[in-house]
């Protein structure tokens, strides 16, 4: 049988692993969140002390250690680096603040790429991030295009940071959450873009549900 895949792409905080994780779960599918796998490369620099802007100091790191992943219990991407689970430490500030640079480099997003392929192709998906419906999964099952309004993206993002110990304020998260949009969108490679083919869905007044439900209702249709 041909895998499925739903591709769901968007901006920052606009709930895309909420939704895709209880979209996995609803229709028995893997959930792969990309922009854990581009916030390992940038974990690493900040680790290692590497300067992120620097592609070949980037691809130095990649060259010299290993990034695996697995799936969570709770269907959440887990994140090794040299066989050390560093999944919890992906979300930090400095990690957020770093992601969008080391995520324009090609050299990055090729590797990456060719691993979220190569998984699509071997089993039904459903993949979050920012080029899936454009670059990664073209021939996407179902493309979404998740959106909310900046200052509920940021509130929400405000919230997460809180469930993990960090204050953070909440004029500082709306500017961090615009600037990396602004990157993502207008980097060479891959941009953040909506496309063509895909379903515009803005969750700034919907209840989670009733997105998942949207996209369950679309898997169906498309059958
Ligand atoms: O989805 P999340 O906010 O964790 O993504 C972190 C960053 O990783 C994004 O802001 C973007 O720079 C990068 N990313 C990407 N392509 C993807 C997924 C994430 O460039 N498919």
């Amino acid at each position: 049988m041909v895998p499925v895949s739903i591709a769901i792409d968007g901006p920052a905080g606009a709930g895309k692993s909420t939704v895709a994780k209880l979209v996995a779960k609803r229709l028995n599918l893997m959930y792969v969140d990309t922009g854990a796998m581009y916030r390992a490369v940038a974990y690493l620099c900040v680790k290692d002390g590497v300067d992120g802007r620097v592609e070949r100091a980037v691809r130095e790191l990649l060259d010299t250690h290993k990034i695996t992943f697995e799936q969570g219990a709770d269907n959440g991407l887990r994140v090794f680096v040299d066989g050390v689970e560093v999944t919890a430490r992906l979300r930090d500030p400095e990690v957020s603040a770093l992601v969008s640079t080391v995520a324009t480099h090609p050299a990055v997003r090729s590797q990456l790429t060719d691993w979220q392929r190569d998984f699509a192709a071997r089993h039904s998906v459903v993949m979050d991030g920012r080029d899936i419906g454009t670059v990664v999964l073209p021939n996407a099952t179902v493309k979404v295009f998740l959106t909310a309004a900046p200052e509920e993206r940021a509130r929400r993002r405000q919230q997460e940071y809180h469930q993990m110990g960090y204050e953070v304020a909440f004029d500082d998260i709306v500017r961090s959450v615009i600037e990396r949009d602004k990157k993502d969108s207008e980097r060479a490679l891959a941009p953040l873009r909506e496309a063509e083919d895909a379903v515009r869905i803005d969750s700034t007044d919907k209840p989670i549900e009733y997105v998942v439900d949207e996209i369950v209702q679309l898997v169906e249709n498309a059958h």
